[in-house]
């Protein structure tokens, strides 16, 4: 499906996805490839109206690519915001860009960013509102915003710090360098870089199918609360009993002691 312009002309990207025939792994492909995948609104709502589908439907691992490989994303689309008022700035475009980014971080699954290329901008925070992160070689990685006179809007500043600390935030952010693939990968901005990213990706996505799934849900939500400050000890006591009363739980236990396979049913 491709997003409409308010002006009834279709929208010059598209956000679309395509699931495995087992229904278990879908794939979120943005396509702009001769904009380098720059954002529009119409893109995001696209993106929004899909994650609301996967969030409810039987996925298990949810994976966000991109086309063409000179760049992941290039971030907003910098002719869309500049013709916007302050006010539509402050009421739509930054709004919209975190309630889509913020629905994508709180999706259940676990989510696994593919990045081919430069991913800066709201590329970058794209990719950082996603569980993790695999790169090629030739990613890079970089918030260039105050170059434009502007700051990272779409949950950048909070993400990354969050991520690799404040200092290599503000060097991303203040200076507008670029962090190249090994260096993100020393920083833990990305968990992998590998040449054959599509062999590496299936690999990371046939280790998360092999968890429980409630069990990974809850403690997707866990690790994301205690990396808001929540405190551990009240949640993980609340997570622990209720994954105990999961089936799942009396399958891997028992797949244990039997030293074998565990067949998880995700209840
Ligand atoms: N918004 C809108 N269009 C963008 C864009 C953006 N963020 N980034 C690139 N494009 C467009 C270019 O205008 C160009 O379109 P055209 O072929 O119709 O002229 C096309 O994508 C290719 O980009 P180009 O600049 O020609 O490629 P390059 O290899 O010379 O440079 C970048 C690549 C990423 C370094 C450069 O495009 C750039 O700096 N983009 C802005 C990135 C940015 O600041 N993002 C944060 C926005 S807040």
């Amino acid at each position: 499906m491709t997003a409409a312009c308010p002006s009834g002309l279709p929208a010059s990207g598209s956000v679309t996805v395509t699931e495995t025939a087992d229904g278990q792994v879908a794939t979120i492909l943005i396509s702009r490839p001769d904009k380098l995948n720059a954002l529009t609104l119409e893109m995001l709502a696209e993106l929004e109206s899909h994650l609301d589908e996967l969030a409810s439907g039987a996925v298990r691992v949810v994976v966000v690519r991109t086309a063409g490989s000179k760049a992941f994303c290039v971030g907003a689309d910098i002719e869309a915001f500049s013709r916007l008022s302050a006010t539509d700035m402050w009421r739509r475009w930054i709004a919209e860009g975190h309630r889509v980014f913020d629905r994508l971080a709180r999706l259940p699954q676990p989510t696994v960013a593919v990045v081919d290329g430069l991913a800066v901008g709201g590329g970058l925070e794209l990719a950082l509102a996603c569980d993790l992160r695999l790169a090629t070689p030739e990613a890079t990685f970089g918030l260039p915003e105050t170059g434009l006179g502007t700051i990272p809007g779409w949950g950048g500043t909070e993400r990354l710090t969050t991520l690799v600390g404040p200092a290599r935030a503000k060097e991303l952010i203040l200076t507008r360098r670029r962090a190249d693939a090994s260096t993100a990968l020393g920083w833990g901005l990305v968990n992998a870089v590998a040449a054959d990213i599509d062999a590496e990706t299936d690999r990371w996505v046939h280790e998360l199918l092999g968890s429980a799934p409630i069990a990974q849900q809850v403690a997707k939500q866990l690790v994301d609360a205690a990396a808001a400050g929540a405190p551990s000890a009240v949640l993980e006591a609340l997570g622990s009993g209720f994954t105990a009363y999961t089936d799942d739980f009396a399958a891997g236990v028992q797949a244990f002691r039997t030293k074998s396979r565990p067949e998880f049913r995700g209840r």
